[in-house]
């Protein structure tokens, strides 16, 4: 899928109502290869995509903006003749659900955030990316990954997969600099959207780690119960990588979510 701005690739498996997995920072689609067989077998259409800068997705100048980002969604959907499909974002995935949830809020089936938020970054946290921003630009990328990516996981993950960790690690190094510093960017520059969640008129699914480090517990259940129609799940022993930590649990709590939706709204392709 091509326009001006971006090239945004995907792959699709499954029938049914449509799902589209959005992956977060610093990763590709692949992030979801754990759950997506199951969730596809479970009826529905599942379109994993490549945010534009990563896996085989690309973007033209330096920037990318969370809109733009949620633009691609939009793309892939027009693409595969998708009017309604439910939006399950992972950290920078769901900033990005909810920029598209802003600007496309009809084509909104339900939205699911995987250790994500609504808000926007507080100013501590802008000042940390603004060093790592400097850090890509001196040509640490992989320092900086090596630094951030144990700090994603539980304890408990951490000692038994070590492989794991390191596979994400490679993951994460593929990125260009550009695409990093780009997403770090546009994480830094977006905007509060806890207003859409306030408004939502869809569903909205909160998938909580109990040790993560990046959503912490407390920031996440504030907004959970926003929404006026919301489901919750909190798992322990789990820190912000639930579909490499306990994958098992966010297929059935994703699969159960999506099927009240169908139910609700009938067929939402
Ligand atoms: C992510 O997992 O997408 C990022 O860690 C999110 C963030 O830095 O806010």
């Amino acid at each position: 899928m091509q326009t001006d701005k971006f090239k945004a690739a995907y792959r699709k498996i499954g029938k049914g109502p449509a799902i589209v997995l959005v992956h977060g920072f610093p990763e590709n689609g692949y992030l979801w290869h754990n759950i997506w067989t199951e969730l596809a077998t479970s009826g529905f259409t599942v379109i994993i995509m490549d945010l534009p800068g990563a896996g085989m997705s690309t973007f033209e100048g330096e920037n990318i903006s969370m809109e733009e980002m949620g633009d691609s969604i939009k793309a892939i959907m027009d693409n595969e003749g998708v009017d309604k499909a439910a939006i399950v974002g992972h950290s920078m995935g769901g900033y990005v659900a909810m920029a598209f949830a802003e600007r496309y809020h009809s084509h909104v089936a339900g939205l699911s955030l995987v250790h994500s938020v609504a808000s926007a970054d507080n100013e501590e946290k802008k000042q940390t990316r603004q060093k790592a921003i400097e850090l890509m630009r001196n040509g640490k990328k992989e320092t900086f990954i090596r630094q951030m990516i144990p700090g994603l996981f539980a304890e408990v993950y951490k000692k038994e997969r070590p492989q794991a960790i390191e596979q994400q690690i490679e993951r994460g190094v593929a990125l260009e600099t550009k695409a990093m510093i780009a997403f770090y960017t546009a994480m830094m520059n977006r905007p509060d959207r806890t207003r859409i969640l306030e408004e939502a008129d869809f569903p909205v699914q909160f998938i909580i780690g109990e040790d993560d480090n990046v959503i912490k517990i407390e920031a996440a259940m504030k907004q959970a119960t926003l929404p006026k129609t919301n489901f919750i799940s909190v798992y322990a022993d789990c820190g912000h990588m639930s579909m490499l930590e306990k994958p098992g649990n966010l297929v059935k709590d994703l699969v159960n979510f999506n099927k009240s939706l169908s139910q609700e709204s009938g067929n939402f392709v």
